[in-house]
């Protein structure tokens, strides 16, 4: 339609949507986003390039990247009450039940001057939004392990100051290795935007009801917690330290192609890639770069992974079903790798991933969206008298 793609009606009648920003052919293994493939941008752009280019629809020249570059760097402090806000949660509160409060509570400060209807304010909440994340995400780190909080360095890159934020301390000067950076901006560009998934098609329906984007943005992030979505990456690592060494692999194979078995290979398999996620591939390239910077290219973890991809994608079964690694196999072996505990993986995903969610958010409210309202298949009672108790 509109000249660029055409769709044979029985799929535009399942669409939820239209929109510009993500496109997926699931069977080719193919992601746009605004036209341009998932791994050249993982070549040569980062993720703050690739956040203009989904929220404006163009890649910016060097002046606008250095404007939007300054004034996402201008808004990475939160307000210093917000601190208060993570003292009230016991230490061990899963990181990410952290994060879905802490962004939702963003509307307590941003919401009253906030008109959705005027698009300079949706794009300063998208800019908030972005700049903060990373702030917030590595202050649910610091009280995790209760080690002070370290303040944004506006002097160093998006990805860099995160890294800093999370493994810094007051006590000496902490220089980010660049390689683990690179590999940092790559993992929150590659989980940047991925069409109507569950997280991002809560966040449109959210934002159908004309709720504030912070809002909105905390209802995705608790839509993401979900180990078939986002926690995915989470459940990777615990599946393979529960695998513990190569020869176990073949036994959970047959778990996972045991219909009675509830087991799942996790990492494996998409709802619309019928083919390898483009994302794994860069995201593999990535895991063998850090790996070898930190020249530990035979992590036990790392092997069993190797290993595992290597007979799901020679077996039958896995085959048959077109069952590939998605995004999460390698991200979560990464993560670890650099240091990241395994309960903050998703919040690091929660982190790529508000760009996606925001320009969706941004786009649908441009459209003049009317509000969500998906009907159901009744398949309860027809209507029926009331029994008194007594006679029940
Ligand atoms: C993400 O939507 C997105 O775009 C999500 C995401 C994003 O960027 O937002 O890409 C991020 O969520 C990636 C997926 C992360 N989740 C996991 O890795 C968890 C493990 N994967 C599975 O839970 C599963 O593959 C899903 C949830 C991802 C997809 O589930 P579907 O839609 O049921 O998969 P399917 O219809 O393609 O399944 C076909 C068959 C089924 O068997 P049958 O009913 O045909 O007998 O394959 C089976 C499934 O049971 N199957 C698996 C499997 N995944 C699907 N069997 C074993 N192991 C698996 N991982």
């Amino acid at each position: 339609r509109n000249g660029f793609f055409t769709y044979d009606p029985g799929f535009v009648s399942t669409a939820a949507c239209d929109s510009a920003i993500t496109y997926i052919d699931g069977g080719k293994g193919v992601l746009l986003h605004r036209g341009f493939p998932i791994d050249v941008l993982a070549e040569k752009s980062d993720y703050l390039e690739s956040c203009y280019l989904l929220l404006h629809g163009e890649l910016p020249t060097a002046e606008e990247y250095e404007a939007f570059k300054r004034t996402i760097t201008n808004h990475t402090m939160v307000h210093e009450s917000m601190h208060q806000f993570f003292e009230g949660f016991h230490h061990n509160a899963h990181p990410m039940a952290k994060m879905c409060g802490a962004v939702g509570s963003l509307s307590a400060f941003y919401h009253d001057d906030l008109d959705i209807t005027n698009e300079k304010h949706r794009i300063t909440a998208a800019y908030r939004l972005i700049a903060k994340m990373p702030t917030l995400a590595a202050m649910c780190y610091k009280h995790h392990v209760g080690q002070p909080v370290l303040y944004p360095d506006n002097s160093l890159g998006y990805a860099e100051n995160f890294l800093r934020m999370m493994f810094g301390t007051p006590c000496e000067d902490y220089k980010v290795n660049p390689i683990l950076a690179k590999a940092m901006d790559r993992i929150f560009l590659l989980h940047a935007d991925h069409e109507q998934n569950a997280s991002t098609s809560t966040v449109r329906l959210a934002g159908s009801s004309g709720a504030n984007p912070y809002a909105c943005i905390a209802a995705g992030i608790a839509t993401l917690w979900g180990p078939a979505h986002g926690g995915a990456n989470e459940a990777v690592l615990q599946m393979l330290e529960e695998i513990g060494t190569e020869d176990n692999i073949d036994a959970y194979i047959e778990k996972a192609k045991d219909k009675n078995d509830p087991f799942r290979l996790m990492g494996f398999g998409h709802r619309v890639y019928k083919n390898f996620d483009p994302r794994a591939r860069v995201m593999k390239k990535t895991c063998d770069e850090v790996f070898a910077e930190l020249g530990v290219e035979n992590d036990p973890l790392l092997r069993i992974a190797k290993r595992l991809e290597k007979i799901a994608l020679e077996d039958p079964y896995f085959v048959e079903k077109k069952l590939y690694p998605n995004v999460d196999f390698y991200s979560g072996i990464i993560m670890k790798a650099i240091g990241i505990p395994t309960d903050m993986f998703t919040v690091i995903f929660a982190v790529g991933r508000t760009v996606g969610w925001i320009s969706h958010w941004h786009e649908m409210i441009s459209q003049g969206t009317r509000i969500g309202r998906p009907r159901q298949l009744y398949t309860g009672y027809a209507e029926r008298d009331y029994v008194e108790v007594k006679d029940r």
